[in-house]
C-alpha cells in the first residue's frame, strides 16, 4: 500500500516536471517563431539577428569565399545548388551529403538554440559558399576588404512578392502575413523581411558598376536559358567545365529534380520551422505566376508605384518570358 502511494507519487511528479518541460518548450518557441520585424540600419530583420547584429557584422570572410546574394525568393536555392555541383564537379552523390541549409549556410541568419549561421560557416572547409540576404549596405566589411567573388540574383518583383507571401506563411520565423493584399501593401512598403525589393536590386546594381567581383543575374534569364547562364557562372568563377559535366548539372539543378530531392527542396529543415502542408517550398518554380495572384486593380496600384520607384534605373525586369 505505502510502495504503490509513493510510486503514485512518484509518477505524478514526474508527469508534472514533463508537462512543465513541454510547456516551457512551447512556450520558448512562441517567443521564437511568429514575431514583430526589427529595424537595423533601416532594414527589417528577424527580431533574433538584431539582437545578434554584432556577430553578423564581424564575420571574417576569407579570400576564397563565393557570397550568394539575394533577396528573399528569388532564386537562392536554385543557384546555391549550381554551385555546390560546380565546387564538386558535378558529383551528385557528394552534393546530397546534407542539406542545402548546411552546405551553403546563410550567413545572418541566427535563432538562439536553433541556428546560428556565423557559426557554422566557421566549421566548414573552404572554399566556402555563403548565402546572404542582406542588402549591400549591410555586407560585413571583411567581404570588400577581402575582394570576395560574389552573385546576385534578383527576380522581377511581382513574383518575388507572390513566392514571399506563400514562404511567409509556411515558414514560421516570419510574422504572420495577413491577407494577400495586406501582405502586398506590406511588401511594396519594404516592410518585410530584409526591406525593400526595390532598394536591394538596385543597391546591389549600383555596387555592381565599381565592382567587377559582382556577377548580377536574373530569374528569368535561368528560366530562360538555364544552360547560358550555368556557363555564365563558370566563366565568372574562372573555370574549365566541360559539356557534359554542365549537362550534368543542368539535369540536377532543374526545377523537377529539386522539388524531389530532400537535400535541396527544404524538407529536411524541422517541420516546426518551415510547414510544407501549407505550401511547399518548391511551390512552382515559374516566371509569370504573379497572374494568378494579382487583382487587376492590385496590379495597376503595383505598377504605377513601381514606375515611381524604380524612376532613374537602368535596372529592368521580365515579368514573363
Ligand atoms: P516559387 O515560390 O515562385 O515557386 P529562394 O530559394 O530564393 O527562397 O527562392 C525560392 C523560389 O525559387 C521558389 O519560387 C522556388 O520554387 C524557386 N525555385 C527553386 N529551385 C528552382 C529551380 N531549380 N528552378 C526554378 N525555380 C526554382
Amino acid at each position: 500500500m505505502e510502495t504503490s502511494r509513493s510510486q503514485h507519487h512518484q509518477l505524478w511528479r514526474e508527469e508534472r516536471q514533463i508537462s512543465s518541460v513541454i510547456s516551457e518548450r512551447m512556450e520558448s518557441k512562441e517567443g521564437i517563431f511568429r514575431r514583430q520585424l526589427v529595424d537595423v540600419h533601416g532594414v527589417a530583420l528577424f527580431w533574433s539577428i538584431a539582437e545578434a547584429w554584432s556577430q553578423v557584422e564581424n564575420f571574417q570572410a576569407k579570400k576564397d569565399d563565393l557570397l550568394i546574394a539575394t533577396y528573399p525568393k528569388s532564386g537562392t536555392t536554385w543557384v546555391s545548388e549550381i554551385l555546390d555541383m560546380i565546387y564538386n564537379d558535378a558529383d551528385v552523390e557528394k552534393c546530397k551529403r546534407d542539406a542545402i541549409f548546411n552546405r551553403v549556410p546563410f550567413m545572418e541568419l541566427i535563432i538562439p538554440d536553433i541556428i546560428n549561421g556565423v557559426e557554422q560557416l566557421a566549421e566548414i572547409p573552404s572554399p566556402r559558399l555563403v548565402k546572404t540576404h542582406l542588402p549591400v549596405q549591410l555586407v560585413p566589411e571583411s567581404f570588400w576588404e577581402n575582394g570576395c567573388k560574389m552573385i546576385y540574383v534578383a527576380r522581377n518583383a511581382k513574383d518575388v512578392a507572390v513566392s514571399y507571401y506563400h514562404f511567409y506563411k509556411m515558414a514560421k520565423m516570419h510574422p504572420e502575413p495577413g491577407t494577400w493584399d495586406e501582405f502586398l501593401g506590406k511588401f511594396v512598403a519594404g516592410e518585410v523581411a530584409f526591406g525593400s525589393w526595390y532598394d536591394h536590386v538596385k543597391g546591389w546594381w549600383e555596387q555592381k558598376t565599381t565592382h567587377p567581383n559582382i556577377l548580377y543575374l536574373f530569374y528569368e534569364d535561368m528560366k530562360e536559358d538555364p544552360k547560358r547562364e550555368v556557363q555564365k557562372v563558370i566563366r565568372f568563377l574562372g573555370k574549365e567545365v566541360s559539356e557534359e559535366v554542365v549537362n550534368k548539372i543542368l539535369h540536377h539543378t532543374s526545377f523537377k529534380e529539386m522539388q524531389k530531392n530532400p537535400t535541396s527542396n527544404y524538407t529536411m529543415m524541422p517541420g516546426d520551422q518551415m510547414d510544407h502542408s501549407v505550401s511547399p517550398f518548391m511551390r512552382k518554380g515559374i516566371a509569370g505566376d504573379w497572374k494568378n495572384q494579382f487583382t487587376v486593380a492590385q496590379n495597376e496600384r503595383f505598377d504605377e508605384d513601381y514606375a515611381e520607384k524604380m524612376k532613374g534605373s537602368t535596372l529592368l525586369f521580365r515579368t514573363e518570358i
